[in-house]
């Protein structure tokens, strides 16, 4: 019952804000490289911190404004005390094909990649079309599964020399539960991409919760795959951080928003043990849904036989996609 399913997926989220401590994340990250895109603010800069606390050789900060990226690698300094080689801030706009790939090449001169927090999204309620797609989609969706299926040769390589199994994670949300379907028919004319570009057929409102879900069923898809695959695994999972405390509503800056925050949403830092304890976590969270650091049954939209057929789908338009923006990326599959 989708309705069952999405009260119980929102009200656990907001009920285990009140009620439930998350993990403080240990471990040693020693010897370890690992990139955290949009890690300037919010999330990703708290799940920096902790990355470089529990001992990382090299953050690498993917940013889209170096200004800022620079300010944020000095608090992370100050901040743990780590040495000033340990962190660099790189260059990454996740609204330009270009700048992924630039970056993805980067990345490839790395000497080695431990894991990927692909962390960098945002919330709008404007529609705009940017590269091919509707923005949200462009950043939150393909970008981020560009950025992806780019660097799992990396993290492959890395596996093989390093005897390491690489991670990457996607933060998710619980409001994936009430992601409405309907632009997601694959009967839709022309499929799901076109149809999530249908200005009029957008409700914008929906369309955050909307690129989250799309984001679960990549994250399965892609598991899939890397399972599958002779190449060694490569572990990915998206972890729902719970609603915390903020930039990523900027654009609705109201009071009701600030007064929301304030009763239900945790600090970045507790959400953000939520990303540090998914990118390193097992094989047990390959192609899984976290909630408070455990696997959690993501939405019965996603389980059913309907989402079964909407996942194959997508997946198969976002390779075709994919292909399209870099040919020869989904080779990896
Ligand atoms: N906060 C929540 O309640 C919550 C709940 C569940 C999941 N999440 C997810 O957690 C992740 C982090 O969100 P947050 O809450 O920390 O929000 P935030 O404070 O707005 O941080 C978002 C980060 O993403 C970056 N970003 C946005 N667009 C980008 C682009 N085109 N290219 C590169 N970087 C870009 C931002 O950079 P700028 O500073 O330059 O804008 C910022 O560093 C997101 O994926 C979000 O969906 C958040």
């Amino acid at each position: 019952m989708p309705f069952l399913s999405a009260l119980e997926g929102i009200s656990s989220t907001l009920l285990s804000n009140t009620f439930i401590q998350l993990p403080y994340p240990e471990g040693d990250l020693s010897g370890q490289t690992i990139i955290v895109s949009g890690s300037n603010q919010g999330l990703g800069f708290e799940a920096s911190r902790h990355i470089l606390r529990l001992g990382v050789e090299k953050l690498i900060m993917a940013v889209r404004d170096p200004k800022k990226g620079e300010a944020a690698r000095q608090e992370l300094l100050q901040s743990t005390g780590r040495e000033e080689s340990t962190v660099e801030v790189w260059l990454l706009d996740m609204d330009s094909y270009v700048s992924v790939k630039s970056f993805a090449s980067r990345a490839a001169d790395l000497p080695r990649l431990d894991a990927l927090l692909a962390n960098a999204g945002l919330f709008t309620n404007t529609f705009i079309i940017s590269e091919e797609d509707e923005k949200t989609i462009t950043v939150n969706v393909v970008s981020t599964f560009l950025l992806i299926a780019l660097l799992v040769p990396k993290l492959r390589e890395s596996a093989s020399k390093f005897n390491i199994t690489p991670r990457i994670t996607i933060p998710n949300s619980a409001l994936h539960y009430i992601a409405s379907l309907g632009q997601l028919d694959p009967q839709n004319e022309g499929g799901i991409f076109k149809s999530l570009n249908d200005k009029e057929a957008s409700n914008m409102a929906g369309r955050y919760p909307l690129s989250k879900l799309l984001v679960v069923f990549g994250v399965r898809a892609f598991a899939k795959q890397f399972a599958q695959s002779k190449a060694p695994l490569v572990i990915i999972n998206t972890p729902n951080p719970s609603y915390c405390k903020s930039q990523l509503e900027r654009e609705s800056g109201n009071i009701s928003v600030r007064v929301r925050q304030k009763l239900l949403a945790r600090s970045t830092e507790e959400g953000s043990r939520a990303l540090v304890h998914a990118i390193m976590a097992d094989e047990k969270s390959n192609g899984q849904y976290l909630t408070n650091c455990r696997v959690h049954s993501p939405s019965c939209i996603v389980t059913d036989e309907k989402g079964a057929m909407i996942q194959e789908a997508f997946f198969k338009e976002l390779v075709t996609k994919l292909e399209r923006i870099a040919p020869g990326v989904t080779a990896c599959f």
